[in-house]
């Protein structure tokens, strides 16, 4: 599976009608996981670099309500980035993929929509670190 296959850009449904907008997200169905946990990152700017890490056990979609930031994805072996600027577009990252968010608008509010409940345990932070995790799990995985 390529990179861009494993981490989805994901289109949800627009029920907006005269009123306004309105985007619907439930658990299991417009995304592959159950939400636990629901965080948002705002008043960011664009000489911020966030996120830096993997999560050994966390998938994560993550949308940017508000505004617009970008997401560099790896794997350790392919990039791509995202550029998320709708509040009806998301992008789905599975367990142990390694994304830096970075270039945030000053009205970016970046919601993020978790498998689990926070545990910085399984947070790998040190990019070598994930390589080499990275080897072990693609082994496990194929
Ligand atoms: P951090 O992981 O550095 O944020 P980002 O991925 O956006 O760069 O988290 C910042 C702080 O918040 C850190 O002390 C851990 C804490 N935190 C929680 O307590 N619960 C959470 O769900 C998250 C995402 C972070």
């Amino acid at each position: 599976m390529t990179l861009k296959e494993k981490c989805p850009i994901l289109q949800f449904a627009d029920l907006g009608d005269e009123r306004g907008k309105l985007v619907v997200i439930e658990g299991g169905q417009a995304i592959p996981f159950d939400i636990k946990r629901v965080f948002y990152i705002y008043d960011s700017d664009s000489t911020v670099v966030r996120g830096q890490h993997a999560n050994r056990e966390s998938e994560f979609v993550l949308i940017n309500v508000a505004g617009k930031s970008k997401v560099r994805i790896t794997d350790g072996r392919e990039e791509y980035i995202v550029e998320l600027n709708k509040p009806m577009m998301g992008v789905y990252l599975p367990k142990m993929i390694w994304k830096d968010m970075y270039d945030f608008s000053s009205d970016s509010v970046l919601l993020v929509l978790a498998s689990t409940h926070y545990d910085g345990k399984e947070y790998i932070r040190n990019y070598d670190e994930y390589l080499d995790a990275m080897k072990k799990y693609e082994l496990v995985e194929e």
